[in-house]
C-alpha cells in the first residue's frame, strides 16, 4: 500500500500530536456540559476512536453514515445510509469528520441534527480542505489544513481502500487510472 502514496503529509505521531491537542481543547471548552460525540462514517471511524480517548471528560458517542464520494469525485448527492438511534434533544453536539471538502456533506448533517433540537452544535475534522468549500458552514476545530490534492489513510478511503493506513497520504495519480 505505502507504493500508492505519493507523499506522507500526517504521520502516526503528527496524528497523535494533533488529536492529543484537540482532546485537551475539547474537554477545556465542553466542562459541564452534556457533550455527545458524532461520529460520521466511515471515514472519521479512527479519529473518533482516538479523539474521545484523549476527551477527559464523560461524553456519549453516537453514528450517523452519509456516501457522497464516488472514486475521488464529490457527487453532491448525499445519501443518508444510517440515521442516529439516541435523541439529541438539549444535548451539546459535537460533530467528528474526517475532512471538510466541499462542505457539502458537513451542511447535510448539520441541517438534520438541528431539526432534533440539540442545546448547541459544534464540528471538529482533522482535516479542512477549504479551497474546495461551496457552503459557508463553520469548522470550530481543524487539526490540519490542507490545499487540495486527493488524500487516503487513517479512516479515509479510495474505493474503500487504504482506510487502514496509520497515516494520512497523498494517493499517487496513476492509482485514479486504474
Ligand atoms: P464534502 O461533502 O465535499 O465536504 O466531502 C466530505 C466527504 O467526502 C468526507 O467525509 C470524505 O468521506 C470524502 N472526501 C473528501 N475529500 C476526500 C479525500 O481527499 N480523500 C478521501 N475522502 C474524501
Amino acid at each position: 500500500m505505502r507504493n500508492d502514496i505519493e507523499k506522507i503529509i500526517l504521520s502516526e505521531g503528527n496524528i497523535a500530536d494533533i488529536v492529543e491537542e484537540l482532546g485537551e481543547q475539547i474537554t477545556n471548552d465542553y466542562k459541564n456540559k452534556d457533550l455527545l460525540v458524532i461520529c460520521v462514517l466511515k471515514g472519521s471511524f479512527h479519529f473518533t476512536s482516538d479523539l474521545t480517548r484523549a476527551i477527559k471528560i464523560p461524553c456519549d458517542v453516537e453514528f450517523i453514515q452519509l456516501s457522497s464520494y464516488e472514486n475521488d469525485k464529490s457527487t453532491e448527492k448525499i445519501k443518508l445510509i444510517k440515521d442516529f438511534s439516541c435523541s439529541l434533544e438539549n444535548r451539546d453536539v459535537l460533530v467528528v469528520e474526517d475532512i471538510v471538502d466541499t462542505g457539502i456533506t458537513l451542511s447535510y448533517v448539520v441541517d438534520i441534527i438541528k431539526e432534533k433540537s440539540p442545546a448547541s452544535i459544534k464540528v471538529c475534522t482533522l482535516i479542512d480542505k477549504s479551497k474546495n468549500r461551496k457552503t459557508n458552514i463553520k469548522v470550530d476545530y481543524v487539526g490540519e489544513s490542507i490545499e487540495d490534492g486527493f488524500v487516503v489513510g487513517y479512516g479515509l478511503d479510495y474505493n474503500e481502500k487504504y482506510r487502514n493506513l496509520s497515516y494520512i497520504g497523498i494517493l499517487k495519480n496513476n492509482i485514479f487510472n486504474n
